[in-house]
């Protein structure tokens, strides 16, 4: 197949803009799923993404178009998640592109995803086409958003395709114009490989299956290949496509998107952005491949019970491969025994990667307090990265600590302006610019510690803007700052799982606080749990839980037997969730306290 009838090129957007509903409609439209087989958002394969409605990990697919001019093309359409959190499967996906739809809700107008999904694919040269979806709703602005769109990219109106994802209008209109405006794929079948490993995944009964766009040359069965970063070799077993159930193929050429199976075991072998090449004949230089992305946001998790510990390992072996902007690393804790050290993009990231390794793998874990990356220089001139509380030098050794800030952007409707700059205020933000981008739509930039904006920021601005305000930041570097360790004792032993690092100037506020919630989270037990806040060794905040019988049905005089066992019941789902610490037991939400009272 010639290059000129292949188009590559992903759906970008701000979340839930309605990337999945697009990509559905041209599935149908093209013919590649029947309407029997049809379930809404079917790239969102994932049982947690269907839930949470979002996507997570960005898809692959391959369709036949027959256009206007009678030529039959092949469009290979990478689906990409939204979120902030997940900016890193944005430009995995765009790499292997050579054009994207930026995808605008009528109804809500440009935020801040937009814009910086819009930077990225401007940073790689890509053909951009706006258009601007669901036009059908009742409170959509189109011309609003058209105007908002100028501004940010300076596109004409006649560019703009209006579309409604959910009723079909604009779908014919938008195939065609990929296949007129996307440049076809470069490269050439008769040069040395090289293919661009943009992701991989495991699959229980053929191993790892390796996502590739060809650049150069060709891949097929039985060919020998070298991964260039590792030097690792293997043969070809298997090459297909996506149609979005998998297909194998004779060979994927030059310009084409799909999958090959080498018979690959372990997870740590695969790098994403790694290059394949043949190993008789391999190219000279491997392909940019992507910027590492560096995790912000470090956790422990632990097993429940610590018998899980392997198949913990296990599983976080096998997520790391699905996952590449996750890391992991062995830790024990004073208070947990083994457990891991994880990091990850965001909040959500995490909360993500934890429904994973307990869905997938039907683990039961608890995840400690999250934390982001501290600088420290100690008084001999040592430089130490704290990602755990535990590892804050002594006072009497610290010679200064720096924390990681960002560049914040935020995009609100202009009444709620006031209250989004109080907050930022109170998350120790520093005011840089205001931008009209119409009379309604403002987009503040900020710049602010990350250990601010990553605790419920996001969700704030949500709900102070009733859900029309976004934001999206980038890492700017390392600033001074005044920092203390809050440890928290259990019965008056410091329970190191819940110690975290804080602002000195809000270390007493939140001491309080924290101590005031835990009383809360932590249920009765059979004897008195005396919790208490500490700032180097000193005690500012206490609260007492008291003792209770253990006999909970002992309160349900009467009644019938179903009671009493709804409240077992009941009782023995609370547990599952807890960690012993000593005698007492501790829920999971113990751990988020530190994080949802400020
Ligand atoms: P993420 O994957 O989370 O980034 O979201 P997304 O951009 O893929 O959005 P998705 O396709 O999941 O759509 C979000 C919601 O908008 C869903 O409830 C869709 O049914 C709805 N939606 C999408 N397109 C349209 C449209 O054209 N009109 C209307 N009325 N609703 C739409």
């Amino acid at each position: 197949m010639a290059n000129d009838l292949i188009r590559n090129f992903c759906i970008i957007a701000h979340i839930d803009h309605g990337k999945s509903t697009l990509a559905d409609r041209f599935l149908e439209y093209t013919g590649a799923i029947t309407e029997r087989d049809f379930r809404e958002q079917l790239l969102d394969n994932m049982d947690l993404e269907r839930e949470r409605g979002i996507t997570i990990k960005a898809s692959a697919v391959c369709l036949n178009y027959k256009a206007d001019d009678g030529q039959e093309y092949i469009l290979n359409l990478i689906d990409t998640p939204g979120h902030v959190d997940f900016t890193y499967e944005v430009s995995k996906s765009l790499g292997a592109c050579e054009g994207v739809l930026l995808l605008v809700d009528a109804a809500q107008g440009v935020e801040a995803q937009t814009v910086a999904n819009m930077y990225l694919a401007l940073e790689q040269n890509l053909y951009i086409i706006p258009v601007i979806n669901k036009i059908d709703l009742a409170n959509a602005r189109p011309e609003r958003t058209q105007k908002q769109l100028e501004s940010i990219m300076g596109a004409d109106h006649e560019d703009m395709i209006m579309a409604s994802a959910k009723t079909g209008i604009g779908t014919k209109e938008i195939l065609e114009t990929i296949v007129r405006q996307v440049p076809p794929p470069g490269g050439d079948v008769n040069n040395p490989l090289q293919a661009l490993v943009f992701d991989s995944n495991f699959d229980t009964y053929r191993g790892i299956v390796v996502y590739v766009r060809v650049f150069n040359g060709e891949i097929r069965p039985g060919l020998q290949v070298k991964m260039m970063a590792t030097g690792h070799s293997y043969e070809v077993q298997e090459t297909g496509v996506f149609r979005p159930k998998p297909e194998k193929t004779k060979k994927l050429s030059s310009g084409q998107v799909g999958f090959i199976i080498c018979n690959i075991k372990d997870a740590a072998d695969i790098t994403i952005g790694d290059t394949v090449t043949e190993s008789s004949c391999p190219a000279k230089e491997a392909l940019p491949g992507y910027k590492k992305m560096q995790p912000m946001v470090f956790c422990g998790i632990y097993p429940v019970n610590a018998g899980d510990f392997s198949r913990l390992r296990e599983a976080i072996d096998k997520l790391k491969l699905n996952d590449s902007s996750f890391v992991a690393e062995q830790e024990s804790s004073a208070s947990f025994n083994f457990g891991f050290r994880c990091g990850f993009l965001g909040l959500l990231h995490m909360e993500i990667a934890q429904e994973r390794l307990e869905r997938e793998y039907d683990l039961n874990l608890i995840v400690t307090t999250p934390s982001v990356v501290y600088r420290v220089t100690t008084t001999k001139n040592k430089v130490i990265e704290v990602d755990n509380p535990i590892k804050l030098p002594e006072p009497t050794n610290i010679k200064s600590i720096e924390e990681p800030y960002i560049k914040c952007f935020i995009i609100t409707p202009a009444q709620a302006l006031g209250n989004v700059m109080q907050l930022t205020q109170e998350r120790r933000g520093i005011y840089i610019s205001t931008e009209y981008l119409d009379e309604e739509r403002v987009q503040l930039t900020y710049t602010m510690p990350l250990a601010e904006a990553i605790i419920d920021f996001y969700d704030k601005i949500k709900s102070i803007t009733r859900g029309y305000g976004s934001m999206d930041y980038e890492i700017i570097g390392y600033e001074p700052t005044q920092l203390v360790k809050l440890d928290i004792l259990i019965n008056n032993e410091v329970c190191d799982a819940l110690s975290f690092l804080v602002h000195r100037d809000k270390a007493e506020n939140k001491g309080r606080s924290m101590v005031e919630k835990l009383k809360e989270l932590i249920p009765r037990q059979l004897f008195q749990v005396a919790i208490q806040a500490a700032i180097g060794g000193k005690v500012i905040a206490r609260e007492t839980v008291r003792a209770m019988g253990k006999n909970v049905t002992s309160k349900c005089y009467g009644g019938d037997i179903t009671r009493k066992r709804k409240l077992r019941e009941k009782q023995k789902a609370g547990k599952k969730r807890m960690k012993q610490f000593g005698k007492v037991e501790i829920p999971q939400e113990a751990f988020m306290a530190a994080i949802k009272t400020n």
